[in-house]
C-alpha cells in the first residue's frame, strides 16, 4: 500500500485545513519563485521525467502536450484551461480536489501556466459543483489577497479564472469545453487545428483535467524521478482511483498505479458486496470503458497497459463494481441511454446511432429481440466507433462492444426465454 508520506493529496478526506494557512503547512506554495526561476525547459523536462499521462481519460503524456505550446509569443496571449467538468459516470476525483485540496490545483496552475507561456488559466467547473466551486473561489480569493495570484505573482504574474459549466457532459470534451468558454453551444470542434496553436479565442491553448495539474507542483519538488518511481513503466506514478456500486465502502484513494484490481477493492472499496465469489463484473475507468467479467478481474492490474491487454481502457480510474444480482444487460443498456441523452447532434453516426443502439438494447433488456440482432447492433457499433467528430462516439459505440464479448449467452438466453415463456417476471415487468 502506498505510504501516507508519499501520497501528494494530503487532504483529499477534507480531515484538515483546507485554507493557505493549512496547504502552506502541508508544504504547498513553498517558494513556488523558486521552482520558476528553474526555467519553463526544466519544469518540462521534469514532467516528461515524471511519466506523467493525463488523468482526464486519454492518457495523454503531460510534460509532451506542454511542450507542444510555442516556445516564443507571436503576439496572442497563452492560456492554460483546466478541465473540471467531471461528469463521466462513476467518477468523482476532481470533486474531491476541488473540494478539500483546492491549493494543490491553483499552484499547478501557475507552475503549468508558467512552463507554457501563459499569464492566465480558466478552470471550467461542471455546473452541478456548487460547493466545489465555493471552496475554489475562496481559495482563489485567499491568493490574490494573499499575493500567490495576480500580476506580481512570484515575479511572473498569474491571473485563475473559474468558469461556471452548465451541466452538459460533452462540455468535457476539451473543444467543446473551448466552445462553451467562449459562450458559445458546447459542441466539439474538428482537429486540427488543435488548441496548442488555435484553441481558446483563437490563441495557444493547453486543456488538462484537474488531477494532472494538481499534482505538478509536488512532482517538481520532489522530482520527476520520485513520481515515476511508483507504477509499472509507461504507466507511472500515484494516482486517484474511485470505487463505486457493489462494494462495501466506496470511496475514493490515492494508491500507486499498477496495483492489482483486486486489491484496490478489496483493501480500499471494503471489498465486494456479498463476498469476491458474488463479483459480475467491473467497468474500470468510467462508463465508456468497457466492461471486464469477473473472471478477468481476478488478476487484473489497474494501469493503461494492464487494462488494454483486457480489450478495455483505464480510462478516468474510477470503477464500477458489479455483483451477480445485476442485470448487466439492462446496466449496460443505462449507459447506452447516457450517451444518446449527451449526444451532442452534430455527426450523423453519433446523433443517429447512439438512439439506434439504445433502442435495440432496450429490447434486449426484455429478450424482444431475434439472435441475428446481436450481430448487427455489434455492426452499428462498428460504424458508430471512429467515424465521429469527437470521442463521445467511441464511447458510446464501447460499453455494447463489451457487453457482447463477454455476456453474448446472457444475451442469447434472454432471448429464447422470451420466445419460449420462460422468461423470468422481474424481467419482463421492468
Ligand atoms: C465526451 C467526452 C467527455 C470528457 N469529459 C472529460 C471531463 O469531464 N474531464 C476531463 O478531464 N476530461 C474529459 N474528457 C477528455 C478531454 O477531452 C481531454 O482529453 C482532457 O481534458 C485532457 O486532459 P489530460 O491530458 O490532463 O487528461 C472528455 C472527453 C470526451 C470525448
Ligand atoms: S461524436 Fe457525438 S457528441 Fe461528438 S461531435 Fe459528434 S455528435 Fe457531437
Amino acid at each position: 500500500m502506498l505510504r501516507d508520506e508519499d501520497r501528494i493529496f494530503q487532504n483529499i478526506y477534507g480531515m484538515k485545513d483546507r485554507t493557505l494557512k493549512g496547504a502552506q503547512a502541508r508544504g504547498l506554495w513553498d517558494d513556488t519563485a523558486g521552482l520558476l526561476a528553474r526555467g519553463r525547459d526544466w519544469i518540462i523536462d521534469e514532467m516528461k521525467k515524471s511519466g506523467l499521462r493525463g488523468r482526464g481519460g486519454a492518457g495523454f503524456p503531460t510534460g509532451l502536450k506542454w511542450s507542444f505550446m510555442p516556445k516564443e509569443s507571436d503576439g496572442r496571449p497563452h492560456y492554460l484551461v483546466v478541465n473540471a467538468d467531471e461528469s463521466e459516470p462513476a467518477t468523482c476525483k476532481d470533486r474531491e480536489i476541488m473540494r478539500h485540496d483546492p491549493h494543490t490545483l491553483i499552484e499547478g496552475c501557475v507552475v503549468a501556466g508558467f512552463a507554457m507561456g501563459a499569464h492566465a488559466a480558466y478552470i471550467y467547473i461542471r455546473g452541478e459543483f456548487i460547493r466545489e466551486r465555493e471552496a475554489l473561489q475562496s481559495a482563489i480569493d485567499e491568493c490574490y489577497d494573499a499575493g500567490l495570484l495576480g500580476p506580481d505573482a512570484h515575479g511572473w504574474g498569474f491571473d485563475v479564472y473559474l468558469h461556471h459549466g452548465a451541466g452538459a457532459y460533452i462540455c468535457g470534451e476539451e473543444t467543446a469545453l473551448l466552445e462553451s468558454l467562449e459562450g458559445k453551444k458546447g459542441m466539439p470542434r474538428l482537429k486540427p487545428p488543435f488548441p496548442a496553436n488555435t484553441g481558446l479565442y483563437g490563441c495557444p491553448t493547453t486543456v488538462n483535467n484537474v488531477e494532472s495539474i494538481a499534482v505538478a507542483p509536488t512532482i517538481l519538488r520532489r522530482g520527476g524521478e520520485w513520481f515515476a518511481g511508483f507504477g509499472r513503466n509507461n504507466n507511472a506514478g500515484t494516482k486517484l482511483f474511485g470505487l463505486t456500486g457493489h462494494i462495501n465502502t466506496p470511496c475514493v484513494v490515492e494508491e500507486a498505479m499498477s496495483i492489482p484490481m483486486r486489491e484496490l477493492i478489496e483493501k480500499h472499496g471494503g471489498g465486494v458486496r456479498g463476498g469476491w465469489k458474488n463479483l459480475k463484473a467491473v467497468i474500470p475507468g468510467g462508463a465508456s470503458c468497457p466492461i471486464i467479467p469477473a473472471s478477468q478481474c481476478e488478476d487484473a492490474i489497474m494501469d493503461y497497459d494492464g487494462m488494454r491487454e483486457l480489450k478495455s481502457s483505464f480510462g478516468t480510474a474510477c470503477a464500477i463494481v458489479i455483483d451477480q444480482q445485476t442485470d448487466v444487460i439492462k446496466a449496460v443498456w443505462r449507459l447506452a441511454k447516457f450517451f444518446k441523452h449527451e449526444s451532442c447532434g452534430q455527426c450523423t453516426p453519433c446523433r443517429e446511432g447512439t438512439g439506434w443502439m439504445m433502442r435495440v438494447m432496450d429490447r434486449l433488456v426484455t429478450g424482444d429481440a431475434e439472435i441475428e440482432e446481436i450481430d448487427m447492433l455489434l455492426d452499428v457499433t462498428k460504424q458508430v466507433e471512429g467515424h465521429t467528430i469527437c470521442a463521445l462516439g467511441d464511447a458510446a459505440a464501447w460499453p455494447i462492444q463489451g457487453l457482447i464479448r463477454h455476456y453474448r449467452g446472457e444475451i442469447e438466453d434472454r432471448i429464447k426465454a422470451k420466445k419460449t415463456g420462460r422468461i423470468s417476471a422481474a424481467v419482463a415487468a421492468e
